[in-house]
C-alpha cells in the first residue's frame, strides 16, 4: 500500500537528468542561432538546405544555379558572427559570398567574398564597402588556415565609429568613419545578411585564368554558430528605430584596443595582397579622400 509512496531516488535522479539535459538543449539551441528561425532560403530551387534542426544551413553550386539565403531581420548596426566552411577541392570559378547591404539606390554594403581556387592554391578574402551606393574600396587578403578544411568565424563589428571586419577574432579590415572629412559612412539604413555560392568563373579565379570544373560539381559551402547576440534589430513598425540588448551598448562604443591594432597590422603587413588605397594606377586622379587621411 506504502509502495506508491514510496521514495525512489533513482526516479528523482531520471528526472533531475531530464531537467537538466532540457535546460542544457535550450541553452545551446539559444546560443547557437537556429536557421529557421532567422533566415529564408531565398534562391536555388533546393539547393541551398537547413539541416540538423536548423544548427547547420548549407548552399550549393552546380551548373544549373548558385544557391542563396537572407536574414528574416534587418540590423542597423551590430556585431554579427557567422561560421563558415568553404567548398573544399577545386573551387576555382565559384564565389562565396557573405555580406550585409541596405535596400535601394544608394545601399549600404559590407562584403566578404571568397574566391575559390584549384586544390591546394589558396582562397582570396575579398572585401568591400559601400556608402550611400559607391564602393571601389576592394581589400584582399590570404588566410593563414585552410578556410575549406574547418569551419572559421567570419565577423562584421559595425558601429557609428567604424566597420571592423574579423576572421577567427583577428581584425583583417578597418573602416573608420570620416564623415569628417566628406567620406560617407553608413549609418542610416538597416542592413539584411546576405549569403550566396555562385559562378563566377569570368573573374574570380586568378582574374579568370581558371574556370570551374564542373565535373567536380556540386560545390558546397556550410555555415553555423550564427551569433546576433550583440547586434540591433531594426523595426520597421515603431517609427524606424532598432532594438539593441544591454550587452550591445558596449560594443556600439567599441573601438579596437592595442593587441587589436598589432593584429590588424600584422594581418595587413602579412597577407592583405591587394588595396585600393594603394592602387594609384587605378585612381589617377588622386586616391578616395579617406586613403589620404591618417591612419586607414
Ligand atoms: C589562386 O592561386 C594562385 C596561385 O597560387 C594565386 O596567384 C591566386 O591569388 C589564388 N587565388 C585566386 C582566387 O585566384
Ligand atoms: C543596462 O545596464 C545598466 C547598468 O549596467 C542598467 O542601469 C540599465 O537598466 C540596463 N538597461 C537595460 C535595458 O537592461
Amino acid at each position: 500500500m506504502a509502495s506508491s509512496f514510496s521514495y525512489n531516488p533513482s526516479q528523482n535522479l531520471a528526472i533531475l537528468l531530464l531537467v537538466a539535459f532540457i535546460t542544457n538543449y535550450l541553452v545551446l539551441v539559444a546560443v547557437a542561432g537556429n536557421f529557421n528561425q532567422d533566415f529564408d532560403i531565398t534562391w536555388g530551387d533546393g539547393r541551398g538546405k537547413i539541416v540538423n534542426n536548423g544548427q547547420v544551413l548549407t548552399l550549393s553550386l552546380d551548373k544549373a544555379s548558385g544557391s542563396g539565403f537572407q536574414s528574416k531581420d534587418q540590423y542597423l548596426f551590430g556585431k554579427i558572427d557567422m561560421q563558415i566552411k568553404l567548398v573544399p577541392g577545386n573551387s576555382a570559378g565559384t564565389v562565396t559570398a557573405y555580406y550585409l547591404r541596405s535596400e535601394g539606390s544608394s545601399w549600404d554594403e559590407i562584403d566578404f567574398e571568397f574566391l575559390g581556387n584549384l586544390s591546394g592554391d589558396p582562397y582570396i578574402v575579398h572585401t568591400n564597402i559601400f556608402s550611400q551606393g559607391k564602393g571601389n574600396r576592394e581589400q584582399q587578403f590570404y588566410v593563414w588556415f585552410d578556410p575549406t578544411a574547418d569551419f572559421h568565424t567570419y565577423s562584421i563589428l559595425w558601429n557609428p565609429q567604424h566597420v571592423v571586419l574579423y576572421v577567427d577574432g583577428t581584425p583583417i579590415r578597418e573602416f573608420k568613419n570620416m564623415e569628417s572629412i566628406g567620406v560617407a559612412y553608413p549609418k542610416n539604413q538597416p542592413m539584411k545578411i546576405y549569403s550566396s555560392l555562385w559562378n563566377a568563373e569570368e573573374w574570380a579565379t586568378r582574374g579568370g585564368l581558371v574556370k570551374t570544373d564542373w565535373t567536380k560539381a556540386p560545390f558546397t559551402a556550410s555555415y553555423k554558430s550564427f551569433n546576433d547576440d550583440q547586434a540591433c534589430v531594426w523595426s520597421s513598425s515603431s517609427s524606424s528605430s532598432s532594438s539593441c540588448s544591454n550587452t550591445t551598448s558596449v560594443m556600439l562604443s567599441q573601438e579596437l584596443d592595442t593587441t587589436s591594432q598589432e593584429r590588424l597590422k600584422w594581418v595587413q603587413k602579412n597577407y592583405m595582397i591587394y588595396n585600393y588605397c594603394t592602387d594609384t594606377q587605378r585612381f589617377p586622379q588622386g586616391l578616395p579622400l579617406e586613403c589620404t587621411a591618417p591612419a586607414q
